[in-house]
């Protein structure tokens, strides 16, 4: 297909970024707000190592500290008004992508005269698409969302329990400082929901993008087969540097757009994992793990060949003797498989969420991303039945 491709984000990659922060983020202004998550930037020590490289090249700060995971709205609007009232002239995010992407809509809502909630719901009648932002620069603490370097935040409303998305040029930090030292501290369980997260951007596309695609489908194919090899690796041993190294890259080339190009990514499985968190609270990763197969066990009866393939190419199993639906579901059994063996739950019953509220959350994700039939836009176009069936599969 006919594609645009765009990313402006200017990165600097390795161990030891963090102290370039200050040079970095004079070019943009003398005062920043600077968004952390609940306080394990302060634990680690990089909070105070971040604050005297700014302090040493003369750009002086305020806080917007305590964005909780699966950031809320009402966060980001206590940070613009941190933002406005500090006279703060750029955003800079330190922590994960809940800091990062609450930064991106404070960046935006700041220049907004309007309720920040406004700017997220994309694609949606009432939508108002931000298109202007303070500069932003990102510090990830932690491999997972790649929002360190694309255009997008998820927030979501506590009060209607719907969680959204933006995603709007003006958002893509002018800097992101991706410093793998900085993810050493992530225990076990969130660095395994991170190679989820990272894996499940890649299979969005990889699954429901168009075909004829087949530069990305092996550059797909091999983030994810380096996303398993480095991510058990740090999992195992998060003093790694060199696996948390990999997994950071992978992490940013996930969903920066590359493996994106020309595919026409939909998102199924994240769009049904985020009215799950809205309502539960979990870690996005950790729902990942759980629909993401069930889901693939659903697809991969409209396009077996694909599931093949993956199986095939990801996993190394054999075709020999096998039609494409059994090497499919070898292939999915595979990767729940290395889910488990990484510690991800992959049944709903493993974090505590019954059926009880399954029609709502096939509403809450219809709605948010949908097709001119109000389908949940993907390959298959799903139905509020299809997405009973898959949460059904995977209680
Ligand atoms: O909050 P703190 O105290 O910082 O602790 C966090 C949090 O408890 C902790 N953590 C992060 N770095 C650490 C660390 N603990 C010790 N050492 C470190 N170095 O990890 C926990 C999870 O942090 P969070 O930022 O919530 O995780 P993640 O990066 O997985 O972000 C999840 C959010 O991003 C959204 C998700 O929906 C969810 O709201 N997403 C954003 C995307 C985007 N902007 O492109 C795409 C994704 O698909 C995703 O939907
Ligand atoms: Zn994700």
């Amino acid at each position: 297909m006919n594609f645009e491709s765009y990313n402006p984000t200017k990165l600097i990659f390795g161990a030891g970024a963090l102290s370039r922060l200050g040079e970095v983020a004079s070019e943009y202004g003398k005062k920043a707000l600077i968004v952390t998550g609940g306080g394990s930037v302060k634990r680690t020590g990089v909070f105070d190592r971040a604050v005297e490289s700014l302090k040493s090249a003369g750009v002086a700060y305020a806080e917007c500290a305590g964005v909780e995971p699966n950031p809320r709205i009402s966060s980001v609007r206590r940070g613009v008004k941190a933002a406005r009232e500090e006279s703060c002239d750029m955003v800079i995010a330190i922590g994960g992508g809940s800091a990062m992407d609450a930064s991106k809509v404070i960046a935006a809502g700041v220049l907004y005269d309007g309720d920040p909630w406004d700017l997220i719901g994309h694609g949606q009648a009432n939508w108002v698409i931000p298109t202007q932002a303070l500069p932003i620069i990102t510090v990830p603490t932690m491999a997972a969302t790649g929002s360190e370097m694309n255009e997008g935040a998820v927030i979501s409303n506590e009060d209607s329990k719907i969680k959204s998305f933006v995603s709007a040029t003006c958002l893509f930090p002018k800097v992101a400082l991706a410093d793998p030292e900085l993810t050493v501290t992530l225990p076990k369980d969130q660095t395994a929901y991170g190679v989820c997260d990272i894996i499940t951007h890649v299979t969005e596309g990889y699954f429901n993008g168009v075909d004829g695609t087949p530069i990305q489908d092996r550059f797909a194919e091999g983030v994810i087969i380096n996303a398993i090899e480095w991510g058990r690796k740090a999992v195992a041993d998060g003093n790694d540097l060199e696996a948390r190294a990999q997994v950071q890259w992978a992490s940013i080339v996930a969903l920066n757009g590359w493996v994106q190009a020309g595919v026409h990514m939909l998102a199924p499985v994240h769009m049904i994992e985020h009215a799950l968190s809205a309502h539960h609270d979990i870690t996005h990763g950790a729902g990942l793990a759980i629909v993401n197969p069930a889901w693939m066990r659903f697809a991969a009866k409209v396009r077996p060949e694909r599931f093949a393939q993956f199986a095939q190419r990801v996993f190394g199993l054999s075709p020999e003797g096998k039609d494409d639906m059994t090497l499919a579901m070898e292939g999915i059994d595979a990767f729940v498989e290395f889910l488990r063996s990484i510690g991800c739950p992959t049944r709903l019953s493993e974090v505590g969420i019954g059926d009880e509220l399954f029609e709502q959350y096939a509403e809450d994700a219809k709605l948010v991303v949908h097709d001119g039939n109000g389908n949940l836009a993907g390959r298959p176009p799903l139905t509020k039945d299809d997405i009973v069936e898959i949460l059904r599969s995977a209680l």
